[in-house]
């Protein structure tokens, strides 16, 4: 009796311990858009990841969340000009700028170190700290160092000691205050063979120095290694069991897994965050870019670390910190610039130029650029894009999405044009703007103003579509006009204008593939949805003749789906 009493005891828990404490579902990626290289820390009950962003300004953005799912952008590490006085209006090339960042919190501040590349004399390193991380004014002026190799990680052992592993993979100690690094760089472990041994970071656990590392290139082959050793400067011991977790050739919707970084939440179970591309193995539609995406890991004493295989829907510890948004800050897609400020979402292509982007009674106001969106690249330093595109954009964040801004104003002068775009790179982008053509093609007045589809792809195997110009409609030239991009599947945008105050007038100017903003010149970055305004070359020096400004309104942006498998959209 007593046996039976006890098994059914054992049963009951056994079934209760199924009913209350089945795992967790969740879906990946977290961070959807573009966010590659993420780094991520905890402090107390909040988690904290930041990213990558290459040339884009404000820069390094930070992202908080209690419950690992949703994330909410709390400030940019670099937000300011003067933090880098003269940096970003010296970068030519599309993806140098802000490389892998990595973060820590250490005695009672946070640290974010990075590399900017491209600049007179290369690379040049930034440790920037704060107390606030919710606040952008509060992050402080980097201290600069000199490395040779890109990917700083930041590891402070027991004794004080700040380590710097970068890209190789070498290691060198940093002076906080003074930017110093010993010299010479001393060489801890080459990876197991893949290209591009980087984006090391250092965990201390069980008397053991885990190196982690990213490995075979950041497109298919990409993967996560792993080598440990007693010393910190080694010899390091690989893992028999490399790669720890990578999706390279599989089926998986999800590839390029790679580039991650190892935290624990409070109650001591062990997460990772790392970048995935939603691609499917084909690999060639993804304007999303490297996203960031969440996995668990097992790691018990004295073994190496288990990390969870990265799909779309994944299944995780009954523990998992449950659901809380109580984190100060913007969602995702909370970003209509109709208020006092511009939100924090919303970014640019390089240091903007001043002025050129201003909240006023009737909107957003952008001043045109003389470049246009692609400028002429390394050409007139007036013309290149390196004074700032007049372009603010958001990521897209959804594979289906529905995008729409109104263009308060019209462009009266030759060649001013005001639009929406999909951009990647200044040579690859695709756009649909308002356009004053000073041709003579027509009669009346009316013929002068035109919607313009115009797409920019290089280096995409994928033809270019044909530019389409159609007059503004007489009718619509009184109204106020709606500009909107949105996806007709997962792999088309499809562009559109009609009056705000009639929007069932619709007339599609345009559709493009997807695949025209998925790599090319833009392999690190992801698609960024935005407006813009520029004179297209027209005057001298670096402003546009005459004054028109662009005045938009009513920024739109909703998420409609995301793709998580070949055969699955949520
Ligand atoms: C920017 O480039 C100019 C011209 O090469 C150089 O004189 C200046 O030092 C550079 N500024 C920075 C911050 O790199
Ligand atoms: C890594 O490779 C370089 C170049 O071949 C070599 O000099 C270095 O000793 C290697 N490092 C380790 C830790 O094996
Ligand atoms: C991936 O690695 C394999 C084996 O080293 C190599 O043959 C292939 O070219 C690599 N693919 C890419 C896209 O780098
Ligand atoms: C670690 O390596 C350094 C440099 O090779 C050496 O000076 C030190 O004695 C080693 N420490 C231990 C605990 O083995
Ligand atoms: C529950 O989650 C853990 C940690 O992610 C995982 O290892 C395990 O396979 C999951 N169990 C099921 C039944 O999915
Ligand atoms: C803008 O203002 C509206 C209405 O006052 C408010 O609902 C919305 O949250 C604000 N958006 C931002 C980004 O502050
Ligand atoms: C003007 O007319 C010419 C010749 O018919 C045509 O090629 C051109 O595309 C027209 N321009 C515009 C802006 O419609
Ligand atoms: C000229 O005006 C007429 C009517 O006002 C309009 O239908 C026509 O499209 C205009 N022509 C052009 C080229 O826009
Ligand atoms: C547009 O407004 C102007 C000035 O208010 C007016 O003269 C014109 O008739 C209007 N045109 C249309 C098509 O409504
Ligand atoms: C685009 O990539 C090609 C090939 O790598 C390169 O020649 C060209 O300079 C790049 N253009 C820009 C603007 O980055
Ligand atoms: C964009 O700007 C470049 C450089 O000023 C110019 O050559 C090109 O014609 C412009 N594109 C359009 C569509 O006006
Ligand atoms: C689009 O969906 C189809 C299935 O309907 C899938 O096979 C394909 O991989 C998806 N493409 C992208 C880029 O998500």
């Amino acid at each position: 009796m007593k046996t039976l009493l006890h098994f059914f005891n054992f049963a009951i828990c056994a079934l209760a311990r199924n009913l209350w404490h089945s795992n967790t579902t969740y879906y990946n990626p977290v961070l959807p858009g573009w966010h590659s290289d993420p780094s991520c820390t905890r402090v107390d009950d909040t988690f904290f990841c930041v990213t990558s962003t290459f040339i884009a300004f404000p820069g390094l953005p930070l992202y908080a969340s209690k419950d690992l799912r949703d994330w909410k952008l709390i400030s940019h590490v670099w937000n300011r000009e003067s933090q880098l006085p003269g940096v970003s209006w010296n970068s030519t090339n599309q993806q140098d700028g802000m490389f892998a960042a990595t973060i820590r919190h250490h005695n009672g501040e946070f640290y974010v170190i990075c590399e900017y590349l491209g600049i007179t004399g290369g690379i040049i390193g930034v440790l920037f700290k704060t107390t606030d991380p919710f606040d952008n004014a509060a992050w402080s002026d980097p201290v600069i160092f000199h490395p040779d190799k890109i990917d700083p990680d930041l590891f402070w052992d027991d004794d004080g000691t700040l380590y710097v592993a970068t890209q190789g993979i070498v290691l060198q100690t940093l002076d906080m205050e003074t930017g110093e690094l010993s010299q010479p760089a001393v060489s801890i472990w080459n990876g197991t063979g893949g290209v591009w041994p980087e984006g090391p970071h250092l965990y201390k656990k069980d008397g053991y120095y885990y190196l982690m590392i990213a490995e075979g290139g950041t497109a298919t082959n990409h993967s996560i290694t792993i080598a440990r050793a007693k010393n910190i400067t080694g010899p390091y011991e690989a893992y028999n069991a490399n790669p720890i977790l990578t999706n390279r050739g599989t089926q998986e919707y999800f590839q390029t897994v790679g580039h991650g970084d190892l935290f624990q939440d409070e109650a001591g179970s062990w997460w990772g965050m790392c970048l995935a591309t939603r691609s499917g193995p084909a690999y060639e539609v993804y304007p999303m870019g490297r996203e960031a995406v969440l996995f668990p890991v097992t790691w018990e004493e004295d073994e190496w670390p288990v990390l969870q295989r990265v799909e779309g829907k994944m299944s995780a510890w009954p523990s998992m910190p449950a659901i809380n948004r109580d984190i100060p800050g913007n969602g995702r897609s909370n970003s209509n610039p109709a208020n006092s400020s511009i939100p924090n979402n919303l970014i640019h292509w390089r240091v903007p130029r001043e002025g050129a982007f201003q909240i006023t009674d009737k909107g957003l106001q952008i001043t045109p650029s003389r470049n246009n969106l692609t400028g002429i690249p390394y050409g007139p330093i007036e013309l290149s894009g390196q004074r700032g595109l007049a372009f603010i954009g958001q990521r897209q964040t959804d594979t289906l999405f529905q995008y729409s801004v109104d263009l308060a104003s019209k462009p009266r002068t030759a060649n001013y044009e005001a639009g929406v775009t999909i951009f990647l790179t200044q040579v690859n982008h695709i756009d649909l703007g308002v356009v004053y053509l000073a041709d003579s093609n027509s009669s009346n007045s009316t013929g002068q103003l035109y919607f313009r589809f115009r797409v920019e792809s290089q280096n995409i195997p994928v033809a270019v579509p044909q530019e389409n110009i159609v007059p503004v409609p007489a009718a619509w030239r009184n109204s106020t006009l709606r500009l909107e991009i949105s996806t007709q599947n997962n792999s088309t945008y499809e562009l559109s204008a009609m009056p705000a105050d009639s929007p069932e007038k619709a007339l599609k100017v345009g559709t493009a593939s997807a695949q025209l903003v998925s790599g090319g010149n833009g392999t690190f970055v992801g698609s960024l949805i935005g407006a813009y305004a520029t004179c297209n070359g027209a005057g001298e020096g670096e402003r546009c003749p005459g004054d028109d400004a662009a005045v938009f309104q009513r920024w739109r942006y909703e998420g409609l789906g995301q793709q998580i498998a070949e055969d699955e959209v949520v």
